[in-house]
């Protein structure tokens, strides 16, 4: 029998330039730079503009890109009346699916695959799904859409459009950090989609549309979604032990601990909580932190696992007021910059994705003549 890899677990499939997850020190890199050092120091922006051109923009170029960005942010009528046709109940990741694949069939150069033109098409995208994520979570409230304000950056006018005001600095901040720690992680599940599909020479939208899908599943960006509802299920934080018990018990996994690379945490938990703790303190709820520690205390002291990113997301996003259902769809906003990063990676030095498998169905057989 071939030595399987289920879930390719510990396989190196291909070098990349974009990040260094490196579980031994627990850290992580963007194009050298420690995140946690990007997420306290710059704007997500400048962030993006690293992972597309792999150096952080001088303020010349800053000013450009943000020019770019601010300049495309609206909400196209063609796009909302797509989002207006579905049902108010589809869930908001289908959604933003469906509008990226929507603005990719919309667009007649989407063949051209180009650095420039792949580089143009993933600064759309950048800087459209705020406005299409933030009219999906009005639109559950029966709100109208808030028109973009290109006198704020990148997170104080996607906190605009999803609630008509721009919240304190300290939410802003924690907001934008989140953009940061979410932006980029290597060969995870749904960037490898997004690579497997530019490997067949498939367009940016498909690569990227591919990957919200994978993004969806609660092993990987869903996860932030269902943390929210494992603290909903549980109530309060002195049921988190019995809760947490009856859970391991009948097997179920715990939403937001775990990892794939990290065994000993993830790297980026320590910014994100600090965020989560300045959102505590902002919006006095103690409550929340109390069922953090709690749940995350007793995971540990049963086995061990630590908490991944998506545990202090998932309440961070649900103190800024945003929908649960909705979470996904902000960790897609942050993500589509690390994803087009590598397409654009990809077909620099392209090779079709396609590997084996181990056959174990029937010996070859004949198929039986019909009466
Ligand atoms: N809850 C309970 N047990 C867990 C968890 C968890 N969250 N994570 C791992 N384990 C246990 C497994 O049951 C298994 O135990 P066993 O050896 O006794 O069977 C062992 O730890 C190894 O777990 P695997 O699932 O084999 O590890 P893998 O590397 O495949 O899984 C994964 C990583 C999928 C993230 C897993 O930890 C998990 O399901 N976590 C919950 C979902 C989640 O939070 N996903 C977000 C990922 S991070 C991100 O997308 C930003």
């Amino acid at each position: 029998m071939t030595d399987i890899k289920k879930g390719l677990a510990g396989v190196v499939v291909d070098t990349t330039a974009i990040s260094k997850v490196n579980p031994e020190t627990n850290s992580l890199l963007y194009r050298g730079y420690p995140v946690q050092d990007l997420a306290a120091k710059c704007s997500f922006e400048e962030v993006a503009h690293l992972l597309w051109h792999g150096d952080l923009p001088d303020d010349r170029q800053l000013a450009d890109f943000e020019q770019s960005e601010r300049a495309q942010r609206h909400l196209d009528e063609r796009v909302k009346r797509v989002i207006d046709e579905l049902p108010r109940e589809a869930h908001p990741m289908d959604l933003v699916r469906t509008a990226v694949s929507f603005i990719g069939a919309e667009d007649l150069t989407a063949a051209d695959s180009s650095p420039e033109a792949n580089l143009a098409k993933s600064l759309t995208l950048f800087a459209k799904l705020p406005a299409i994520v933030a009219y999906i979570q009005r639109r559950r409230h029966d709100l109208p859409l808030v028109e973009p304000r290109d006198d704020l950056g990148y997170s104080a006018n996607f906190l605009h459009m999803s609630f008509g005001e721009v919240p304190d600095l300290t939410v802003v901040k924690a907001f934008d950090v989140s953009m940061t720690l979410y932006a980029e992680h290597s060969f995870n599940a749904s960037t490898f989609t997004a690579r497997v599909v530019t490997s067949t020479l498939s367009d940016l939208y498909s690569a990227v549309t591919a990957a919200i899908g994978a993004l969806k599943g609660p092993l990987h960006g869903g996860a932030n979604e269902a943390v929210m509802h494992v603290f909903d299920e549980i109530g309060t934080a002195d049921k988190a032990e019995a809760w947490l018990d009856e859970a391991l018990a009948a097997k179920r996994k715990i939403m937001g601990f775990g990892h794939r690379v990290y065994k000993n945490g993830d790297s980026r938990v320590p910014t994100m909580k600090a965020a989560l703790d300045t959102l505590v303190a902002e919006y006095d709820r103690p409550d929340l932190l109390e069922m953090y520690e709690t749940l995350a205390g007793a995971m540990d002291a049963r086995k061990g696992i630590k908490p991944n990113l998506d545990y202090p997301s998932g309440p961070a996003y649900h103190l800024m007021g945003f929908d649960t259902q909705v979470f996904t769809p902000l960790f897609v906003a942050s993500r589509v910059t690390g994803w087009t990063a590598h397409v654009m990676e990809q077909l620099s030095s392209n090779a079709l994705i396609r590997p084996l498998s181990e056959y174990v169905g029937p010996d070859q057989r004949a198929v039986p003549d019909r009466e």
